[in-house]
């Protein structure tokens, strides 16, 4: 008997199955009824001595087991108005947790989500492969409750009444969920000690969990609204400028250097000569990183075909949704002002004089720098501004028409952000510019210098220029 998981790997997107071999009438059974009404956790070993007197019942609680542990069965408590709570497998891997022997006090586990659904209350912690659905609304105040240390007793009074016989269960039943764990002598849930330790919180924990698990669920995935209409927004995206700024393509003869000896002297300098940059080397540093040298058709002759970029940085399926937007406090031949690049035309579009969000982008970037513990050279209030400050901002919905399935956009997104940055500190060190990659930037300021909205163009990455001192 081949049964058929719901779920994939990523290295293999196949739904895998599981296999059962010589199997006997009792197991054919169980499993019509698990795939129908359900059962009993309690019948299930009552069902094969009706039916099979010879042979020994106890042989399918292993095979149960391995079901459940394969994050095939849902686990339900029943009180008086139907399903109070269900465990709903997100992925193999669920272990059954028994109700502790001695008394503990318990509680919610720090990395827990709560998301309201139609039936309920879905609650998920990246740390266990189920989801706690509560659906009996009268369970909501114990949820509350957990939030500080809570004995069985605590547990048990705050249960609606019919469920308080079987509070052993249910205790057993939240342990094994994940979102509640027995309380350690640090007053931590012993399941999330090593993630505390390790400094973990829970917006990182969960971005790494659904960006880097290994199993991905192809059910879910089947019954996501299916996005065939909707085609990848075009790579080359118009913006609204004032006037355009021609940039000077480099003459690659001039500039042969030692591949090796730039990657050997390059370094984060954060201190400027009082000489601006020049156009020409401004104009050299984004056609050696951005400057987009050929339009292609990605997976051509697939239904998901669209339309790719090839730069001189590498971007995850060749969809390059970041762009750069630069802020020129001073440069010779181009007049101060916020620009957009033009990969295509390599040229610089202006959208705006050098106001105030500019200005507050120039502080935020000095201020930033003083930040940095490495920046020893650089004490606060010594800061200097760049002469040009780098944005990356990306047109989230190109990474997210192709990755709805896969959820990984916005990581993509960011690894593209490290490429850009690493091209950006090769070239600036090859033209002897001053580079320094930033970590703080404002979302914020840059939908109010661009005027665009955060939703369809967001910032993800600062770099900042100038001549070096
Ligand atoms: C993604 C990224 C973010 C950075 N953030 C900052 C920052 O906020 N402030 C700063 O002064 N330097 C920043 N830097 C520069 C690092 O501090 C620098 O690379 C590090 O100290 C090592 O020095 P080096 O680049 O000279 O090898 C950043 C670098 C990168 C790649």
């Amino acid at each position: 008997m081949v049964v058929t998981t719901p779920y994939a790997t990523r290295a293999n997107p196949n739904r895998q199955t599981l296999r059962f071999k010589g199997v006997k009438e009792s197991l054919k059974k169980i499993l019509k009824e698990l795939s129908q009404a359900g059962i009993e956790s309690n019948q299930y070993l009552a069902i094969p001595e009706k039916i099979e007197s010879t042979a020994p019942h106890l042989a399918l609680e292993p095979q149960l087991k391995m079901l459940y542990k394969n994050g095939l069965l849902i686990h339900e408590i029943d009180g008086c108005n139907g399903i109070a709570m269900r465990l709903l497998p997100i992925h193999p891997g669920l272990d059954q947790h028994p109700y502790p022997e001695t008394e503990k006090e318990f509680k919610l586990s720090k990395f827990i989500s709560i998301q309201p659904c139609i039936e309920g209350l879905d609650i998920t912690t990246p740390l266990s492969p189920t989801t706690l659905r509560l659906q009996d609304h009268r369970l909501y105040p114990l949820i509350q409750k957990l939030v500080s240390p809570c004995t069985t007793e605590d547990i048990r009074t705050f249960l609606p009444e019919e469920l308080r016989i079987q509070h052993r269960d249910v205790i057993a039943f939240l342990l094994s969920s994940g979102v509640v764990g027995i309380c350690n002598t640090s007053n931590n849930v012993e399941i999330d000690q090593e993630a505390i330790t390790a400094g973990w919180n829970r917006q990182d924990l969960s971005f790494h969990t659904h960006t880097r698990g290994h199993f991905i669920d192809r059910c879910k995935e089947e019954l996501l609204p299916k996005t065939i209409d909707k085609k990848t927004p075009p790579a080359k995206h118009q913006r609204i400028i004032l006037s355009k700024v021609s940039l000077p393509k480099p003459s690659i003869n001039n500039q042969i250097s030692n591949f090796y000896q730039i990657i050997q002297a390059r370094q984060t300098i954060r201190a400027y000569s009082s000489m601006p940059i020049t156009a020409k080397a401004l104009g050299s540093l984004l056609w050696y990183s951005m400057h987009t040298r050929e339009e292609i058709t990605c997976d051509p002759g697939l239904p998901r075909s669209y339309e790719g970029l090839l730069r001189p940085t590498a971007s995850a399926g060749g969809l390059h949704s970041i762009e750069l937007y630069l802020c020129i406090k001073q440069c010779i031949g181009i007049s101060p002002g916020f620009y957009h690049y033009d990969s295509f035309d390599h040229a610089l579009g202006k959208m705006s004089d050098l106001n105030k969000p500019c200005q507050s982008m120039l502080e935020m970037a000095v201020n930033t720098t003083c930040r940095a513990p490495q920046a020893a050279s650089v004490s606060p209030s010594q800061g200097q501004q760049p002469d040009v400050l780098i944005v990356m901002a990306t047109r989230y919905a190109r990474n997210a028409s192709l990755h709805s399935e896969t959820g990984l956009a916005y990581a993509l997104i960011l690894k593209d952000a490290g490429s850009i940055y690493q091209q950006l500190y090769l070239v600036a060190t090859a033209l002897g510019l001053a580079p320094c990659g930033l970590s703080f930037g404002s979302s914020e300021l840059f939908e109010q210098v661009s005027g665009i909205s955060g939703k369809s163009e967001c910032s993800v990455g600062e770099f900042m220029i100038g001549n070096p001192k």
